[in-house]
This record gives C-alpha cells, sequence and structure tokens, in this order.
C-alpha cells in the first residue's frame, strides 16, 4: 500500500467514525428520547379527571390487582349523562382497539351506575396505588404510537366511529336496571292501552331544548330543529309503518306539548315536567321500536339503543349527523 493509500484509508475511517458519532450523538436522541417521567399516584389523578370531591374508600383486598404493566385507558368527567355514557363507550372501545386495559374515574362509574347494571369497566381505584406517567398521556387512538402511552378522552369526547364497530356489544354493556326496564316497558304497555293499539310500531322523538339551544347557536351557528322538522319526520314513520305511536320526551316537555300537536298523529309526552329523570326517559327511548332525535348525545345514544330506524336532525358536520352517514337504518332530514 502506497502512503498516499495509506492517508486515503485513514481519512476513510476518521471519517465514518465521526458519522457514527453525529448520528449516535445527534440522530438516535430525536427517536428514543423520552421525556422524563412524572409519576402521579393514580388515586390522585383519579380526583383530577373527576368534578366533585370523591370520598375515601377503604380498597377492599380484592382490589389490590397488580399494577398495569402497559398505559392504561380513562376519561375526564364532563357534561351529563348523555356526555358520560359516549365518554363511558368511547374508554370501552378504545381499550377494545388498543388491547389497553380501560379504568374509570369513580365519578362516572357512579353517574352510570344509577342507571345500568354489570358495567364492566373498573374504577381507577382498583388501581389506585399505582403510579401513571404523565409524561406519556395522549388523548386519542391517532396520536397513540407506543403501548408505554396511557389514553385519557378528554371531557365531552364520543369516540362514534370507533363505537359503532362494536354496536351489539355496546348494547349488551348498557343494560339497564330492572326497575328502569320495567318502567319504559309499563310506560309503552299504557300508550298502546291508551290508543287501543293491538300492534303497535313504538317510535320515540327526543326533542333536546334547554341549554342546547344556546350550545348550537354559539358553537355551531345553528338553531335549533324547527316544530316542522319533527313532523315531517313523523309523517316519514306513519307512512311507512303499521299502527304508529310516537312517544315524546324532553328536557322541556311544556315546549313539545305546546308545539308537537297534529291531528294526523298520536302522540304520548311521557317526561316529568321539571326534566329529572334522565335514566327514565333513556329507558324508553331504548325500549321503543324506531327514533326520531335531533341532535345530542342523550337521543343519539338513546337511538343507538333502540336499534331501529333512526331519523336525526341535519346539522352538516356534527356528530349525530355523521354517524347517520354511517349507519344504514339512520337517516338525516332537515
Ligand atoms: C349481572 O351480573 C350478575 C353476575 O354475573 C348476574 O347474575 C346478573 O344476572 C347480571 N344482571 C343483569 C341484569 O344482567
Ligand atoms: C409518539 O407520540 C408522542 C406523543 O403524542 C409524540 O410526541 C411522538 O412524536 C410520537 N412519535 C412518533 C415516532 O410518532
Ligand atoms: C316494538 O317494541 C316493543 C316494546 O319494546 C316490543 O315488545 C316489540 O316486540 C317491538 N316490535 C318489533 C316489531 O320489534
Ligand atoms: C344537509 O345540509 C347540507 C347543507 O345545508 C346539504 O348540503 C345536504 O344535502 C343536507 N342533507 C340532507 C340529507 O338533507
Amino acid at each position: 500500500m502506497s502512503h498516499a493509500q495509506q492517508h486515503v484509508l485513514a481519512s476513510a475511517i476518521v471519517l465514518a467514525l465521526i458519522v457514527v458519532f453525529c448520528i449516535h450523538v445527534f440522530l438516535f436522541p430525536m427517536y428514543t428520547s423520552n421525556p422524563p417521567a412524572r409519576l402521579i399516584k393514580i388515586s390522585t389523578y383519579e380526583q383530577a379527571l373527576c368534578r366533585t370531591t370523591l370520598k375515601n374508600i377503604r380498597i377492599p383486598p380484592e382490589w389490590r390487582n397488580p399494577c398495569p404493566k402497559y398505559g392504561i385507558v380513562s376519561a375526564v368527567q364532563g357534561g351529563r349523562l348523555g356526555n358520560q355514557i359516549w365518554e363511558y363507550a368511547s374508554v370501552w372501545a378504545t381499550a377494545r382497539r388498543t388491547g389497553l386495559e380501560p379504568f374509570m374515574p369513580r365519578c362516572i362509574l357512579k353517574t352510570l351506575e344509577e342507571y345500568f347494571v354489570n358495567l364492566s369497566i373498573p374504577p381507577l381505584s382498583y388501581i389506585g396505588r399505582c403510579y401513571l406517567d404523565v409524561s406519556q398521556v395522549v388523548n386519542s387512538l391517532g396520536q397513540w404510537n407506543s403501548t408505554e402511552q396511557n389514553i385519557i378522552i378528554p371531557r365531552h369526547a364520543a369516540y362514534w366511529s370507533l363505537i359503532l364497530v362494536w354496536l351489539d356489544d355496546v348494547r349488551r354493556e348498557f343494560t339497564f336496571k330492572p326497575n328502569l326496564r320495567a318502567y319504559a316497558e309499563n310506560v309503552l304497555r299504557e300508550v298502546a292501552e291508551e290508543f287501543e293499539l293491538p300492534e303497535p310500531t313504538f317510535v320515540s322523538v327526543h326533542v333536546r331544548r334547554t341549554d342546547y339551544v344556546d350550545y348550537l347557536w354559539q358553537k355551531l351557528k345553528v338553531r335549533p330543529a324547527p316544530v316542522n322538522y319533527y313532523i315531517t319526520a313523523m309523517d316519514y314513520f306513519i307512512g311507512k309503518y303499521r299502527n304508529v305511536v310516537f312517544v315524546v320526551t324532553s328536557d322541556n316537555i311544556v315546549w313539545c306539548k305546546y308545539n308537537l300537536h297534529s291531528k294526523r298523529h298520536r302522540i304520548k309526552f311521557v317526561s316529568d315536567m321539571d326534566g329529572r329523570g334522565p335514566g327514565k326517559d333513556l329507558a324508553v327511548l331504548s325500549a321503543c321500536n324506531h327514533s326520531i332525535i335531533d341532535y345530542g348525545t342523550y337521543g343519539s345514544f338513546g337511538a343507538i339503543l333502540a336499534a331501529g330506524e333512526t331519523v336525526v336532525y341535519n346539522v352538516t358536520t356534527y356528530f349525530s349527523t355523521l354517524i347517520a352517514e354511517v349507519l344504514p337504518n339512520w337517516r338525516i332530514m332537515s
């Protein structure tokens, strides 16, 4: 080897070492650097996900579970019953898709357990003594890229496209308490008797008013569904099914009684005057054969549980309308 060749070889080796060094020092960290772990005790974290102050509980011995090996799925409490049902369902579906273990903050479970039995997701308190790394938290499946990461679903979220994949299982997950089922059956039996219908087709009408009217305007610059929408939707059902009776529920039943009268339709208004009893109304919605809803998490979920034909009000790109674009037995009307 000539002197010149030795020189080239030496230079090449030095250059190669420099490249390897640079890759290790500058490039690898871009892929491997983890933010420093910020651990928080899960019992503390659970409280942070809740609006209300949780009572201290004595953890029963059977809850001394092994800490999760990977990330978990949970949600932030937001909204009322309708929202919290979707938050729960979003956690359920996200866990199913990812294989991560789901846990719910106790406050959401408390809301739901008033109405449903045998919910499968355990409370976060179940692993309350374990630690969660808050530097490894993402909000949705879209951001999730490692099993170390926890998916904490934001308040008011409804990951409907994920949920629609397992509709039958979701319906089974939300089993009403026996007293609510009995209440709904009773309401429908009385309605059938009142109109003397031997084989009635029950079509629920859910009318969302009160705070939602403002919300629609503030958020979407959309006016509430006009009376004519509900009447058109009712006409659709009497044109298609026999012995149809409409069962109206609402957070403002007085508005409904005043506005939704029609000589052509059999209509029964069932909600309490004060808009309380959301579980009772939801049980009635889910016991009906078909559904008319306008918008909102509560009505949409009632229609999902009823599993019949559903008419929704056309609010462009709104989630109830998007669901209707996916499900074959849902249709959009204006
Ligand atoms: C809830 O689960 C318990 C125990 O598995 C079972 O006995 C009961 O029938 C279930 N209740 C309902 C309403 O499905
Ligand atoms: C994985 O997700 C985290 C958190 O969203 C993000 O910071 C990171 O860039 C992602 N990594 C890759 C390779 O996509
Ligand atoms: C309609 O709903 C009622 C009450 O839930 C039920 O008893 C009946 O079987 C349903 N009818 C049809 C055709 O599904
Ligand atoms: C819903 O409204 C949008 C915008 O006004 C319109 O383009 C669309 O055709 C409507 N869809 C139905 C099914 O009425």
